[in-house]
């Protein structure tokens, strides 16, 4: 079925100059993996929006959530085929597209705020990072943040110690790979519709997930204990086939560039909200115990995973990570 539809996309993309000057509507398929009511799900919605009333209708949007149409590692190759034209991939999820740099925003405690974060996706070295995907034939529209990422699992974490030995489901990156063995933990690498069952049947013990997603996909429910670790930060590169992109009229494609210029600001303004308000789902729930370290096991946690940040070099190379450095003030003990 999935083989057939990525076909299809194939074909569709070889006549997309053909389609475009008909009159029927161009169909952008936005694909993504999470519930509608995060983030990133109601900021496609309001993408879709802007798109279809700035283009009077010559434009439709499909906004196809939580995995109805690709899996984490498909939609990406979908993507590259035209059986999709949009997807906001996390930035963990790049490195198969041979763009391993996006993994940087992986490493453990490399930002302290959504300012920091803001200041390096959104000013010249989230530029650098675009123009290297457009060597990839992809191209990318903006970025859109989530939130910080914490431990859940069914014992209580509270220091490095308590992660040692557990199976912690992660996205693709290698730097989150090398994250979880830092701590002694064992990293399980799986697309994020699987995550709810996996932990149900005891697959994997634990995650880092963000509270929106930890709420929205329900793994809350079968996790016991939730530590505020705030290790991480979960982004999104919003991006589309550069073939198709490039073959749209120039009105229409300045039209929706602006569409997503909109939609972006839209992402990073709800992003805090949305996570906090999941965070006080999750309480008021009470099916999970939120537990905030102390700062002295926070500082533990710190010093075991800084490392990270060089043993891990190779995949964004020491000037990125200095440029970083210096943009944050970064400052490896606190
Ligand atoms: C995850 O796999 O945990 C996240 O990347 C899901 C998402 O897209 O937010």
């Amino acid at each position: 079925m999935q083989r057939r539809s990525l076909i299809a996309g194939a074909i569709a993309l070889v006549l997309s100059g053909l389609a475009f000057a008909a009159d029927a509507p161009i169909v952008i398929k936005f694909s993504h993996v999470v519930a509608q009511d995060t983030p990133k799900g109601k900021a496609a919605e309001y993408f879709k929006k802007l798109a279809e009333e700035r283009t009077k209708g010559r434009v439709k949007v499909e906004v196809y959530p939580n995995s109805q149409l690709y899996k984490d590692k498909e939609e990406m190759e979908a993507l590259q085929l035209g059986a999709v034209q949009m997807l906001a991939p996390s930035l963990a999820k790049f490195g198969p597209l041979g763009v391993k740099e996006f993994e940087i925003f992986d490493l453990p405690y490399l930002f302290d705020s959504y300012e920091e974060v803001n200041k390096v996706m959104h000013g010249p070295i989230g530029a650098k990072l675009y123009a290297k995907l457009e060597t990839k034939g992809i191209k990318a529209l903006g970025f859109w943040e989530n939130g910080f990422k914490n431990f859940s699992s069914n014992k209580p974490i509270r220091t490095p110690e308590d992660v040692k030995g557990l199976k912690i489901r992660i996205q693709s990156s290698k730097v989150l790979d090398e994250e979880m063995r830092s701590l002694g933990a064992l990293p399980q690498v799986m697309a994020f519709s699987e995550v709810y069952q996996a932990l149900q049947t005891g697959v994997v013990d634990g995650t880092e997930l963000e509270p929106s997603n930890l709420y929205t996909s329900k793994a809350f429910e079968v996790q016991k204990h939730l530590s505020l670790t705030g290790h991480g930060f979960l982004g999104y590169a919003v991006i589309v086939n550069k073939q198709f992109w490039d073959g749209l009229p120039a009105d229409v494609r300045s039209t929706l560039t602006q569409a997503m210029n909109d939609a972006s600001v839209y992402a990073n303004q709800i992003a805090k909200q949305e996570t906090d308000k999941a965070l006080a789902a999750i309480k008021a729930s009470g099916k999970t115990t939120i537990y905030t370290p102390t700062p002295a096991e926070r500082a533990a946690f710190r010093k075991a995973l800084v490392p990270v940040h060089t043993k891990m070099i190779d995949r964004y190379g020491k000037d990125l990570l200095a440029e970083i450095y210096k943009e944050t003030d970064f400052k490896p003990v606190q």
